[in-house]
């Protein structure tokens, strides 16, 4: 009641995809489940306690409305991470609470040992170095002000992780890039090695690292996508088939999102349907009226492209995505009738709607689309 449609998430799919992740990082590796985009659209709530009873202790977030969210969800003893923005009136919560946090240049690090003296705790930081990316990290040139700093300010932090992230691990056409970032990554290692500040992690891997560069495993990864079933691309799935063709535990897909057929009508020949003219009947139709629009995380650029099941058959939307409906063709399908489950993706009888190809179809990533899909759909465990 009170929704248009709804999102399922297999439990077992995501055991599956823990025990087959966890195969190949081994058991010395921590596990970071990037949790951030509302656990990429999946809902916190749902995957911290899941990720959690299949044994995930440390949690990844972006921001710090991020982690305010998924503090009220995971356990104590699970750690907590927030890898982007992080404003300086919200590093003193972020010290309380015991939140490890990225710090990407000076002014982050010295605001957050000034905050950890005055509250007499330690801030838990995860020192980022700029390999390439250039996004945000630490300049090999700052190196010897850094570890000045760092030397005396020994007191007032634990240098929980040295770390950085890779631009593009998902594609063969920036290998070169990568393997130079990987070489970046250890020098900036050996340095703090040589002036005995050691992290108690190294963490660079993300899914599609850790899935094709097995030396970026190291002693922690922060793995998002793959977690939730998806290939970060179709070349890091050819990676793994062609590494090791019978491997077992693939990754499986957790969502499905279904919904309901809403209303259903005739529509004779020569009528337009929908607004303005962008599909005409040239024969006698039946449509079907699903109650999921854009506003629903339904792309509008799916307008008479997307697919949809009923009854175990593939239909085509018609007409252009409204902002709460979309129209799809189910003149072929006997006995169409109100309330049909409709799957919009995931499996039907023999049938399924792919997100990657949900996504090729409206020039999305599986990314975006996942990360899109509204907050408010209820989504439950099945
Ligand atoms: C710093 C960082 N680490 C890890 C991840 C997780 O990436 P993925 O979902 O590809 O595993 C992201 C996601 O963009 C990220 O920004």
């Amino acid at each position: 009641m009170f929704h248009t449609s709804y999102i399922e998430l297999s439990k077992s799919a995501y055991r599956n995809n823990i025990k087959y992740l966890r195969k190949i990082i081994g058991k010395e590796t921590k596990f970071s489940s990037v949790i951030k985009g509302n656990a990429y659209g999946h809902g916190i709530e749902n995957i911290i306690p899941m990720a959690e009873k299949m044994g995930v202790d440390h949690f990844s977030v972006f921001s710090a409305n991020e982690a305010f969210e998924a503090l009220k969800f995971k356990s104590e003893s699970s750690g907590l991470m927030i890898m982007g923005l992080l404003d300086y009136e919200e590093i003193e919560w972020a010290v309380k609470n015991d939140i490890e946090f990225f710090v990407f240049d000076p002014g982050k690090l010295e605001k957050a040992i000034e905050i950890a003296k005055s509250l007499k705790k330690k801030a838990h930081i995860h020192l980022e170095v700029e390999t390439g990316f250039h996004r945000t990290g630490f300049e090999y040139n700052y190196m010897p002000k850094l570890i000045e700093f760092m030397k005396k300010n020994r007191d007032h932090f634990v240098f929980e992780g040295l770390c950085t992230h890779y631009a593009g691990a998902e594609s063969i056409t920036n290998y070169v890039r990568v393997k130079n970032q990987i070489r970046i990554f250890h020098k900036f290692n050996r340095y703090f090695q040589r002036h005995n500040i050691i992290p108690n992690r190294r963490h660079t891997a993300s899914s599609a690292a850790t899935l094709t560069y097995p030396n970026t495993i190291m002693d922690m990864v922060r793995i998002g996508i793959a977690q939730y079933g998806f290939w970060p691309s179709p070349e890091t799935h050819m990676y793994r088939f062609r590494k090791n063709p019978s491997e077992s535990n693939y990754l499986r897909r957790l969502i499905s999102w279904k919904t309901r057929v809403m209303a259903v009508k005739e529509v004779e020949p020569g009528e337009f349907i929908g607004y303005g003219t962008s599909f005409l009947a040239n024969k006698k139709m039946k449509i079907a009226v699903l109650p999921v629009g854009y506003a629903n995380g339904f792309s509008r650029s799916l307008s008479n492209t997307g697919r949809v099941l009923i009854k175990g058959r593939r239909v085509q939307v018609i007409g252009i995505v409204t902002m709460n409906t979309m129209s799809v063709n189910v003149s072929d399908l006997p006995n169409v009738e109100k309330g049909d489950e409709v799957v919009l993706i995931g499996k039907q009888r023999r049938l399924s709607i792919s997100i990657s190809s949900f996504c090729e179809m409206s020039d999305q990533l599986n990314y975006q689309l996942l990360a899109r899909l509204p907050a408010n759909i209820p989504r439950y465990i099945v």
